[in-house]
């Protein structure tokens, strides 16, 4: 590893607004504090909470950088005080509170897992934070269980193609929405048991036809408006919905009745905001628990475009035109 420069290319934005507001800066290269370690990021994934950063609606967590970005890959470049079991040049990804979109970017030594042989830096970028947001919502705080059926709105973004095949990698039928054939087919292609274009289809009456009035045992949801009550009539008795967003709104006007009935559990959380320790027992039991299944290929970050980072508001506003299949990557 050559030694460090002082200064390094980032992503900043002028002030709050659209793509165009996005500009190739430079930064001085963050300095290790105890317990974090420095990776040259080769690799950055895009997510949606970017687009809201950009907006000036979702300012990072005290303590993050103000740079976008928050999960990357690359190598270990620096150990700050106290890191064991990193050696500078190992390849990683690492969930990120911020500053993914630059050259060089700090994460907790807790928050890294190593990049397996045959996965690359892109699709390596990808992972940590569908894979732990999946994991944290669906499997810990639902408790998806093999043989119980999950149906995933968005099942076409990077979080829902992640979610496809994690819960098919752990033994449970999918079903998405999305919103256009073609979508619809990709998340067939990626392991959907059944995708409905919610734009053609009720969801609730086709998820009824398809588990023969039964509906599903959980729901991922990033909609919310009108999904809310739609999503208590789609889940079957004792089912367990999560929000992990409201592209359509917070507020709605919900009959609470089908909760009672059925007994449901309704629940929701953020990942960026959590304690450093919270992240990284999720860390742990995702190293545990799905990275083996993401060494062996079973469960792979579906991406659909990467960008240099010089074209970051190029990047941002494909995202926003909302015509891709999983994820969108920059690369340095
Ligand atoms: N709470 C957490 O911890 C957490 C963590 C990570 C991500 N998230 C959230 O999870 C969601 C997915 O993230 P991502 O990075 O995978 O995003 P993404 O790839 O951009 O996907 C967003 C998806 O939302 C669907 N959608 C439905 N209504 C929409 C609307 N009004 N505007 C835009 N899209 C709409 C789109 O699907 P169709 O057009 O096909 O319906 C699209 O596939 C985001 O809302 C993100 O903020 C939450």
């Amino acid at each position: 590893m050559p030694p460090l420069p002082p200064d390094m290319a980032a992503i900043a934005v002028r002030q709050p607004g659209g793509p165009e507001m996005i500009e190739l800066v430079r930064l001085p290269v963050p300095q290790p504090d105890a317990g974090q370690v420095l990776i040259r990021v080769r690799a950055a994934g895009l997510n949606r909470g970017d687009m809201v950063q950009r907006q000036g609606h979702y300012p990072p967590p005290p303590g993050a950088p103000q740079t976008m970005g928050l999960e990357v890959a690359g190598e270990v470049a620096a150990l700050g005080p106290g890191v064991t079991g990193w050696a500078i040049g190992d390849p990683v990804c690492a969930l990120v509170a911020g500053g993914g979109y630059a050259e060089y970017c700090l994460a907790y030594a807790g928050h890294v897992l190593a990049v397996p042989p045959g996965l690359d830096m892109v699709a390596a970028a990808a992972a940590p934070e569908t894979i732990m947001t999946v994991w944290t919502n669906v499997f810990d705080a639902c408790a998806l269980q093999p043989g119980e059926t999950l149906l995933v709105h968005g099942g076409a973004s990077g979080i829902g193609t992640m979610a496809i095949h994690m819960a098919r990698a752990l033994g449970s039928p999918v079903y998405v929405t999305a919103g256009s054939p073609g979508k619809c087919a990709a998340c067939l292609e990626v392991g959907a048991t059944a995708a409905i274009d919610h734009r053609a289809q009720d969801f609730v009456a086709e998820l009824m036809r398809l588990t023969g009035g039964r509906g599903v045992d959980v729901i991922l949801d990033m909609v919310g408006g009108d999904y809310i009550q739609r999503n208590m009539a789609a889940a079957a008795h004792r089912g367990r919905i999560v929000s992990i967003a409201f592209l359509e709104g917070v507020s709605t006007s919900v009959n609470f009745l089908p909760m009672m009935l059925k007994r449901l559990t309704l629940t929701g959380s953020t990942l960026r905001g959590r304690a450093v320790a919270e992240k990284t027992a999720i860390t742990d039991t995702v190293r545990a628990r799905i990275w083996p299944l993401v060494a062996a290929g079973t469960i792979r970050p579906i991406v659909d475009r990467t960008y240099p980072l010089a074209e970051a508001a190029a990047a941002h506003a494909y995202m926003e035109a909302g015509q891709h299949v999983g994820k969108i990557v920059l690369t340095t």
